[in-house]
C-alpha cells in the first residue's frame, strides 16, 4: 500500500520540478519554434560605424578639417587614392540607413561623432551648431525606432587644428581639450545617450601613427617605417599616455556631472587579438601574455588597475611615462564596460630566448614577440581578402574569457566583428550580395561568443562591423565589410545575404525584446 503513496508523491513532485523549469527557462518562441538564447533579455544586438568612414560631407554646415581629411588629401596615403569626403554620404543619408537598420531589427546602432563637426578648431573656436544639431536629430530618430545609440567620441579624429598644435596625442595639453569636448557631449545629447565609448582603438591609433606611421600624424624611425618625423621606440608611448589620461578626464566629468542625473555608462573601445602561443614551451607561454601586455593591457592596466603591466615596466622601466598621485587619482574607477573589436587571431612566438626572423612584434619595444599566422606552415585560421584578417572564430570566445578573468568580468559589448572581402569590379552583383563567407564567419564568431557567455562572461551586447561598405582607412574604397553593398558611383545601398541572416538571427535570440530595450 505504502509503495503507490510515495510513488504519486515523487510523481507529483517530477511535475511541479518540471513546471518550475519551464518558468524558469528563458525559452522564446519565435514563429512556432522555440529557441534558448545565451544571451540576457537587454543584450543589445547592433551595427556600427564611424564618422569618417560613413558621414562625407566633409566641409558641410560648418564642420572642421580634422587629421584624416589632411592625411587622405596627400597623395600616396590610400591605396586607390580615396578619401571621405562623401564616402557614404550617412550626413544626409542617415534616415534610409536608419530604415535599414529596423528591417535589421537592432536594438542599438553604435556610431561616431565628428570632434571637427561639433568644435571645427577644438577648444580654441566656437561650438558648431549645425553639428549638434545634426546629432541630435540621429539620436531622435534612432529612439523613435527603439534603437539606443551606442556612440563613440572619438574614432581615430581629431580636428586639424588641435593635430597642428599637439602633434596631436604628443602634448599633454590635449587631456583639456579632450574633456572640453566630452562635456559638450555630455550636455547637450547625454540626456539620451546610455551608452558612451571614449575612444575607438587607441592601440591601433598609436601603434599606426606613431610606430609604423601608416596612419596621421605618420611619425616613426627609419626602422619601422617610411616617415620623415619621429620615435617609434618613445612616441607611442607618450601618445598612448596621454590618451589613457585623455579618457580619463572624460570619465571624471561623467562622473562628477551627468552620470548621476543621466544614468548612462562611459568606457573605451579596444583592438583585440586573440594571441595563442607558438608552442607548449614557457618561453612562448610567456611571450603571448608579454603580446598582450603590450597591446591590450597597456591601455586597460592603468585604467582599471591604476599602473602598467609588470610586462612593460620590466622591459621599458624608466621611459614608461610615469602616473603621477593626480594621474591615479583621475583614473580610479576609469570605466563601467569595455568594448571588445575582435576580428582575427595570430600565434605568437619569444624573441628574448630564442632567435627570430624580422617581424612584427620583435623590437624590444613591442615585447620582443614574434607575431605571426603560421605555425609549422599552417594557418591559423581561412585567409581573408584582408592581410591582417585570419578567421578563428574560437578566438572570440579566447579573447572574452581572457579579458573576463584578468578584470573582474567588468560588463563587456563585441563593438566591432566583421568580415572583409576585396572589392572585385569583375565580380556579378549577384555574387557581391551572395556573401556566404561573411554568413559563415558572424555565425561562428557568435556561436563562440555563447560559449564565453554560457560560462559566465558577462558580455552585453554585439555590434556587427558594418552595417554598409565604407571607407576602410588605408584600403580606401577597396574592402567591403557592409551587411549591404554600396555602389559607390550612386551610393545606392543592396541587402546581402549577410542582412537577412542577421535579421533572422536577431529575431531568434532577441524576439519580443526591442520595445523594453527602448523604454
Ligand atoms: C576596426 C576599426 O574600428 C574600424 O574603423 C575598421 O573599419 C574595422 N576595424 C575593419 O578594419
Amino acid at each position: 500500500m505504502e509503495f503507490p503513496l510515495l510513488y504519486h508523491a515523487f510523481f507529483l513532485l517530477g511535475i511541479c520540478f518540471l513546471v518550475l523549469l519551464v518558468s524558469c527557462n528563458p525559452v522564446i518562441k519565435v514563429n512556432g519554434e522555440f529557441s534558448s538564447s545565451p544571451f540576457p533579455r537587454s543584450f543589445l544586438f547592433g551595427t556600427a560605424s564611424s564618422s569618417y568612414q560613413y558621414e562625407g560631407a566633409f566641409l558641410t554646415d560648418g564642420k572642421g578639417l580634422n587629421n584624416w581629411d589632411n592625411f587622405t588629401h596627400k597623395p600616396g596615403n590610400i591605396m586607390d587614392g580615396s578619401n571621405g569626403d562623401v564616402a557614404v554620404d550617412h550626413y544626409h543619408r542617415y534616415l534610409q540607413d536608419l530604415d535599414l537598420m529596423d528591417y535589421l531589427g537592432v536594438n542599438s546602432y553604435r556610431f561616431s561623432i565628428s570632434w571637427a563637426r561639433v568644435l571645427p578648431k577644438g577648444r580654441f573656436g566656437d561650438v558648431n551648431w549645425a553639428g549638434i544639431d545634426h546629432y541630435n536629430k540621429l539620436i531622435n530618430a534612432l529612439l523613435l525606432k527603439g534603437i539606443q545609440p551606442f556612440v563613440t567620441l572619438t574614432h581615430y579624429d581629431i580636428p586639424q587644428e588641435l593635430a597642428d598644435r599637439y602633434g596631436p596625442w604628443l602634448s599633454r595639453e590635449v587631456q583639456e581639450d579632450f574633456e572640453y569636448y566630452a562635456d559638450i557631449c555630455f550636455k547637450y545629447f547625454g540626456d539620451r545617450v546610455k551608452y558612451w565609448a571614449t575612444f575607438n582603438e587607441p592601440n591601433v591609433v598609436v601603434i599606426r601613427g606613431y610606430q609604423s606611421g601608416i596612419y596621421p600624424p605618420s611619425r616613426c624611425s627609419s626602422l619601422f617605417g617610411n616617415c620623415t618625423n619621429g620615435d617609434s621606440e618613445k612616441e607611442p608611448f607618450i601618445a598612448a599616455h596621454n590618451i589613457i589620461l585623455s579618457h580619463a578626464a572624460a570619465v571624471k566629468i561623467y562622473r562628477t556631472k551627468y552620470q548621476k542625473e543621466q544614468e548612462g555608462n562611459i568606457g573605451i573601445v579596444m583592438n583585440t587579438l586573440w594571441l595563442e602561443p607558438m608552442s607548449n614551451s614557457l618561453g612562448d607561454k610567456l611571450a603571448a601574455e608579454r603580446a598582450q601586455a603590450f597591446y591590450l593591457n597597456w591601455f586597460l592596466d592603468p585604467i582599471i588597475f591604476g599602473k602598467y603591466p609588470k610586462e612593460m615596466y620590466e622591459i621599458l622601466g624608466s621611459s614608461l611615462p610615469s602616473l603621477s598621485k593626480y594621474d591615479l587619482e583621475k583614473l580610479k574607477n576609469g570605466l563601467d564596460f569595455i568594448g571588445i573589436n575582435y576580428y582575427s587571431s595570430f600565434y605568437v612566438k619569444d624573441c628574448i630566448f630564442s632567435v627570430c626572423e624580422p617581424g612584427p612584434g620583435n623590437s624590444k619595444t613591442e615585447g620582443s614577440i614574434l607575431r605571426t599566422a603560421k605555425r609549422n606552415g599552417v594557418l591559423i585560421g581561412e585567409p581573408t581578402d584582408v592581410d591582417w584578417l585570419f578567421v578563428y572564430p574560437q578566438g572570440m570566445s579566447e579573447i572574452v574569457t581572457y579579458i573576463k578573468e584578468r578584470y573582474n568580468n567588468i560588463p563587456m559589448y563585441i563593438t566591432e566583428n566583421g568580415f572583409g572581402e576585396r572589392d572585385n569590379p569583375h565580380t556579378s552583383i549577384e555574387d557581391l550580395l551572395n556573401d556566404t563567407r561573411r554568413v559563415r564567419y558572424m555565425s561562428n564568431h557568435l556561436d563562440s561568443l555563447a560559449i564565453a557567455v554560457r560560462n559566465g562572461a558577462d558580455v552585453r551586447g554585439y555590434f556587427a562591423w558594418s552595417l554598409l561598405d565604407n571607407f576602410e582607412w588605408n584600403d580606401g574604397y577597396t574592402i567591403r565589410f557592409g551587411l549591404h553593398h554600396v555602389d559607390y558611383a550612386t551610393l545606392k545601398r543592396t541587402k546581402r545575404l549577410s542582412a537577412n541572416w542577421y535579421k533572422q538571427y536577431i529575431a531568434k535570440h532577441m524576439a519580443g525584446k526591442r520595445s523594453s530595450a527602448s523604454a
